[in-house]
Protein backbone atom coordinates (compact mmCIF):
# COMPACT_ATOMS: atom_id res chain seq x y z
CA UNK A 1 0.00 0.00 0.00
CA UNK A 2 1.18 3.19 -1.16
CA UNK A 3 0.99 6.00 1.80
CA UNK A 4 1.90 9.99 0.73
CA UNK A 5 2.35 12.39 3.77
CA UNK A 6 4.11 15.02 1.99
CA UNK A 7 3.81 18.53 3.81
CA UNK A 8 2.20 16.61 6.48
CA UNK A 9 2.50 18.25 9.53
CA UNK A 10 2.78 15.45 12.36
CA UNK A 11 2.99 15.75 15.93
CA UNK A 12 3.69 12.86 18.16
CA UNK A 13 4.08 13.12 22.35
CA UNK A 14 6.93 10.67 24.02
CA UNK A 15 8.65 10.76 20.35
CA UNK A 16 12.11 10.24 22.10
CA UNK A 17 12.06 6.77 21.88
CA UNK A 18 9.70 3.52 21.56
CA UNK A 19 6.63 3.47 19.16
CA UNK A 20 6.16 7.40 18.56
CA UNK A 21 10.30 7.63 17.39
CA UNK A 22 9.95 5.11 14.93
CA UNK A 23 5.73 6.15 14.17
CA UNK A 24 7.77 9.93 13.09
CA UNK A 25 10.46 8.62 11.27
CA UNK A 26 8.64 6.51 8.93
CA UNK A 27 6.38 9.36 8.26
CA UNK A 28 9.24 11.39 7.73
CA UNK A 29 10.21 8.97 5.35
CA UNK A 30 6.91 9.41 3.72
CA UNK A 31 7.21 13.18 3.36
CA UNK A 32 6.19 14.38 6.42
CA UNK A 33 7.27 17.22 8.48
CA UNK A 34 7.79 15.59 11.89
CA UNK A 35 7.33 16.93 15.65
CA UNK A 36 9.14 15.71 17.81
CA UNK A 37 7.79 16.18 21.32
CA UNK A 38 9.37 14.84 25.19
CA UNK A 39 10.21 15.53 28.34
CA UNK A 40 13.83 14.13 27.60
CA UNK A 41 15.65 16.63 26.02
CA UNK A 42 19.26 14.84 24.83
CA UNK A 43 17.20 11.70 23.33
CA UNK A 44 14.20 13.89 21.77
CA UNK A 45 16.96 16.35 19.89
CA UNK A 46 18.82 13.67 18.89
CA UNK A 47 15.54 12.18 17.42
CA UNK A 48 14.89 14.85 15.36
CA UNK A 49 18.66 15.72 14.19
CA UNK A 50 18.84 12.32 12.83
CA UNK A 51 15.54 12.21 10.84
CA UNK A 52 16.62 15.78 9.51
CA UNK A 53 20.44 14.43 8.27
CA UNK A 54 18.18 12.27 6.00
CA UNK A 55 17.27 15.33 5.00
CA UNK A 56 13.51 15.61 5.94
CA UNK A 57 12.42 18.61 8.12
CA UNK A 58 11.89 17.88 11.77
CA UNK A 59 11.59 19.41 15.19
CA UNK A 60 12.61 19.10 18.20
CA UNK A 61 10.47 20.21 21.58
CA UNK A 62 11.17 20.04 24.64
CA UNK A 63 8.07 19.48 27.02
CA UNK A 64 6.23 18.22 29.91
CA UNK A 65 2.73 17.39 29.04
CA UNK A 66 1.40 17.59 32.21
CA UNK A 67 1.91 21.09 32.07
CA UNK A 68 -0.87 22.90 29.37
CA UNK A 69 1.89 26.15 29.83
CA UNK A 70 4.10 23.82 27.91
CA UNK A 71 1.78 22.17 25.87
CA UNK A 72 0.37 25.38 24.35
CA UNK A 73 3.74 26.57 23.66
CA UNK A 74 4.78 23.43 21.23
CA UNK A 75 1.51 23.90 19.54
CA UNK A 76 1.87 27.52 19.34
CA UNK A 77 5.28 27.77 17.69
CA UNK A 78 4.19 24.96 15.13
CA UNK A 79 1.63 26.79 14.00
CA UNK A 80 3.61 29.52 13.67
CA UNK A 81 6.28 28.41 11.83
CA UNK A 82 3.83 25.77 10.19
CA UNK A 83 0.62 27.09 10.04
CA UNK A 84 -1.11 23.89 10.06
CA UNK A 85 -1.08 20.61 12.15
CA UNK A 86 -2.18 17.55 10.57
CA UNK A 87 -2.00 14.48 12.92
CA UNK A 88 -1.33 14.43 16.40
CA UNK A 89 0.03 10.98 17.88
CA UNK A 90 -0.40 11.05 22.16
CA UNK A 91 2.20 8.43 22.93
CA UNK A 92 3.89 9.61 25.98
CA UNK A 93 3.50 7.18 28.76
CA UNK A 94 3.82 4.09 30.99
CA UNK A 95 2.65 1.94 33.66
CA UNK A 96 3.09 4.26 36.73
CA UNK A 97 4.86 1.31 38.98
CA UNK A 98 7.36 0.78 36.64
CA UNK A 99 8.30 4.47 35.68
CA UNK A 100 8.20 5.40 39.46
CA UNK A 101 9.63 2.19 39.96
CA UNK A 102 6.75 1.11 43.05
CA UNK A 103 5.39 -1.98 44.09
CA UNK A 104 2.45 -2.70 42.61
CA UNK A 105 -1.24 -1.56 43.58
CA UNK A 106 -2.15 -1.19 46.08
CA UNK A 107 0.90 -0.46 47.53
CA UNK A 108 2.53 2.28 45.31
CA UNK A 109 2.66 5.59 46.31
CA UNK A 110 -0.08 8.06 45.72
CA UNK A 111 2.61 10.28 43.85
CA UNK A 112 2.89 7.57 41.42
CA UNK A 113 -0.55 7.24 40.75
CA UNK A 114 -0.46 10.93 40.08
CA UNK A 115 2.37 10.80 37.47
CA UNK A 116 0.58 7.89 35.86
CA UNK A 117 -3.09 9.72 35.54
CA UNK A 118 -1.07 13.24 34.24
CA UNK A 119 1.21 11.68 31.45
CA UNK A 120 -0.99 8.70 30.21
CA UNK A 121 -4.53 10.49 30.39
CA UNK A 122 -4.28 14.45 31.42
CA UNK A 123 -1.58 15.64 29.14
CA UNK A 124 -3.01 13.53 26.33
CA UNK A 125 -6.35 15.42 26.85
CA UNK A 126 -4.44 18.49 26.94
CA UNK A 127 -2.71 18.11 23.86
CA UNK A 128 -6.19 17.15 21.81
CA UNK A 129 -7.79 20.51 23.45
CA UNK A 130 -4.52 22.28 21.88
CA UNK A 131 -4.34 20.76 18.96
CA UNK A 132 -8.33 20.78 17.99
CA UNK A 133 -9.31 24.54 17.06
CA UNK A 134 -6.64 24.44 14.62
CA UNK A 135 -8.09 20.63 12.98
CA UNK A 136 -11.40 21.86 13.00
CA UNK A 137 -10.43 25.08 11.08
CA UNK A 138 -8.77 23.75 8.65
CA UNK A 139 -11.52 21.05 8.29
CA UNK A 140 -9.08 17.81 8.99
CA UNK A 141 -6.59 16.47 11.03
CA UNK A 142 -6.33 13.22 13.10
CA UNK A 143 -5.57 12.22 16.36
CA UNK A 144 -4.66 9.40 17.86
CA UNK A 145 -4.38 8.02 21.23
CA UNK A 146 -2.14 5.38 22.75
CA UNK A 147 -4.14 2.97 24.96
CA UNK A 148 -3.21 -0.39 26.22
CA UNK A 149 -4.47 -3.92 26.25
CA UNK A 150 -4.56 -3.46 29.99
CA UNK A 151 -7.46 -0.42 29.48
CA UNK A 152 -9.58 -3.49 28.12
CA UNK A 153 -8.92 -5.96 30.13
CA UNK A 154 -7.84 -4.87 33.22
CA UNK A 155 -4.35 -6.28 35.11
CA UNK A 156 -3.59 -6.43 38.37
CA UNK A 157 -0.12 -5.54 37.86
CA UNK A 158 -1.06 -2.10 36.31
CA UNK A 159 -4.53 -1.26 38.12
CA UNK A 160 -4.60 2.36 37.73
CA UNK A 161 -2.61 2.37 34.57
CA UNK A 162 -5.50 0.39 33.02
CA UNK A 163 -7.57 2.68 34.06
CA UNK A 164 -6.14 5.84 32.49
CA UNK A 165 -5.37 3.71 29.29
CA UNK A 166 -9.12 2.63 29.30
CA UNK A 167 -10.00 6.87 29.14
CA UNK A 168 -7.84 6.89 26.01
CA UNK A 169 -10.89 5.26 24.39
CA UNK A 170 -13.08 7.08 25.84
CA UNK A 171 -10.94 10.38 24.95
CA UNK A 172 -11.00 9.02 20.98
CA UNK A 173 -14.70 8.67 20.90
CA UNK A 174 -15.50 12.10 22.22
CA UNK A 175 -12.67 13.75 20.07
CA UNK A 176 -14.54 11.74 17.03
CA UNK A 177 -17.72 13.13 17.43
CA UNK A 178 -16.43 16.34 18.06
CA UNK A 179 -14.70 16.27 14.91
CA UNK A 180 -16.46 14.80 12.62
CA UNK A 181 -18.83 17.11 11.31
CA UNK A 182 -15.12 18.53 10.13
CA UNK A 183 -13.56 16.26 8.66
CA UNK A 184 -11.30 15.53 12.24
CA UNK A 185 -10.65 11.97 12.78
CA UNK A 186 -9.63 10.18 15.90
CA UNK A 187 -8.44 6.76 16.53
CA UNK A 188 -6.76 4.81 19.26
CA UNK A 189 -4.59 1.56 19.52
CA UNK A 190 -4.35 -0.64 22.31
CA UNK A 191 -1.42 -2.90 21.59
CA UNK A 192 -0.15 -5.70 23.88
CA UNK A 193 3.42 -6.40 24.56
CA UNK A 194 5.82 -4.27 22.22
CA UNK A 195 9.61 -4.67 22.06
CA UNK A 196 10.43 -1.19 23.05
CA UNK A 197 12.26 -3.05 26.16
CA UNK A 198 13.84 -6.26 26.15
CA UNK A 199 11.09 -7.52 28.90
CA UNK A 200 8.44 -6.74 27.37
CA UNK A 201 9.41 -10.90 25.30
CA UNK A 202 7.89 -11.79 28.72
CA UNK A 203 4.55 -10.96 28.63
CA UNK A 204 1.82 -13.95 27.24
CA UNK A 205 0.07 -13.80 24.37
CA UNK A 206 -1.54 -16.70 22.56
CA UNK A 207 0.30 -15.72 19.67
CA UNK A 208 3.47 -16.98 21.47
CA UNK A 209 5.67 -13.83 20.86
CA UNK A 210 5.45 -9.39 21.60
CA UNK A 211 5.20 -7.39 18.98
CA UNK A 212 7.66 -5.94 16.98
CA UNK A 213 7.84 -2.11 17.07
CA UNK A 214 7.19 -2.19 13.46
CA UNK A 215 4.35 -4.06 13.59
CA UNK A 216 2.88 -1.01 15.90
CA UNK A 217 3.90 1.27 13.66
CA UNK A 218 2.62 0.29 11.00
CA UNK A 219 -0.31 0.42 11.79
CA UNK A 220 -0.28 3.99 13.02
CA UNK A 221 0.81 4.77 9.74
CA UNK A 222 -2.42 3.27 8.10
CA UNK A 223 -4.57 5.09 10.61
CA UNK A 224 -3.26 8.72 10.24
CA UNK A 225 -3.46 7.79 5.96
CA UNK A 226 -6.01 8.87 3.93
CA UNK A 227 -6.59 5.42 3.30
CA UNK A 228 -8.63 5.22 7.08
CA UNK A 229 -10.82 8.37 5.42
CA UNK A 230 -13.37 6.48 6.84
CA UNK A 231 -12.28 4.84 10.51
CA UNK A 232 -13.36 7.30 13.55
CA UNK A 233 -14.34 7.14 17.07
CA UNK A 234 -13.06 3.38 17.37
CA UNK A 235 -10.23 1.84 19.27
CA UNK A 236 -7.98 -1.35 17.52
CA UNK A 237 -6.01 -4.10 19.60
CA UNK A 238 -2.84 -5.65 18.18
CA UNK A 239 -1.92 -7.69 20.92
CA UNK A 240 -1.12 -11.24 19.71
CA UNK A 241 -4.48 -12.13 21.11
CA UNK A 242 -3.55 -11.01 24.58
CA UNK A 243 -7.01 -9.76 25.45
CA UNK A 244 -8.57 -13.14 24.67
CA UNK A 245 -6.61 -14.77 27.82
CA UNK A 246 -8.94 -12.47 30.58
CA UNK A 247 -7.90 -14.17 33.94
CA UNK A 248 -4.49 -15.47 33.31
CA UNK A 249 -2.76 -12.05 32.40
CA UNK A 250 -0.54 -9.98 34.63
N1 LIG B 1 5.77 -0.93 24.95
C1 LIG B 1 4.68 -1.62 25.19
O1 LIG B 1 4.71 -2.85 25.32
C2 LIG B 1 3.34 -0.91 25.29
C3 LIG B 1 2.18 -1.67 25.30
C4 LIG B 1 0.95 -1.03 25.38
C5 LIG B 1 0.89 0.34 25.43
N2 LIG B 1 2.04 1.07 25.44
C6 LIG B 1 1.92 2.53 25.50
O2 LIG B 1 2.39 3.06 24.30
C7 LIG B 1 3.03 4.31 24.54
C8 LIG B 1 4.45 4.27 23.99
O3 LIG B 1 5.13 3.19 24.58
P1 LIG B 1 6.69 2.98 24.27
O4 LIG B 1 7.09 1.70 24.95
O5 LIG B 1 6.91 3.17 22.83
O6 LIG B 1 7.25 4.22 25.06
P2 LIG B 1 8.69 4.52 25.70
O7 LIG B 1 8.66 4.08 27.13
O8 LIG B 1 9.79 4.05 24.81
O9 LIG B 1 8.66 6.10 25.64
C9 LIG B 1 7.84 6.90 26.43
C10 LIG B 1 8.33 8.31 26.25
O10 LIG B 1 7.47 9.20 26.97
C11 LIG B 1 8.29 10.25 27.47
N3 LIG B 1 7.63 10.95 28.57
C12 LIG B 1 7.44 10.50 29.83
N4 LIG B 1 6.86 11.44 30.58
C13 LIG B 1 6.68 12.52 29.78
C14 LIG B 1 6.13 13.81 29.99
N5 LIG B 1 5.65 14.18 31.18
N6 LIG B 1 6.11 14.69 28.96
C15 LIG B 1 6.61 14.34 27.76
N7 LIG B 1 7.13 13.11 27.50
C16 LIG B 1 7.17 12.22 28.50
C17 LIG B 1 9.56 9.54 27.91
O11 LIG B 1 10.64 10.43 28.06
C18 LIG B 1 9.75 8.53 26.79
O12 LIG B 1 10.59 9.01 25.76
C19 LIG B 1 2.96 4.55 26.04
O13 LIG B 1 1.87 5.38 26.32
C20 LIG B 1 2.75 3.16 26.60
O14 LIG B 1 2.05 3.20 27.83
C21 LIG B 1 3.26 0.48 25.36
Amino acid sequence: MDFDFTNKVAIATGAASGMAKLYLENLADLGAITVFVDINKESVEAAAAAVREKGHKAYAYVADIRKHTEVCAVVDDVMAKEKRIDILLNSAGGASARVCKQPAFPYCSYESIEWGVDVNLKGAIFFARAVMPHMLEQKSGVIINMSSIDGITGSKGAVDYGAEKAGMVGLTKGLSIVGAPNGVRSVSVAPGPVLTRAAMANMKTPLGRAAEVQEVVDLLVYLSSERAAYITGCNYQIDGGRACMIGTNS
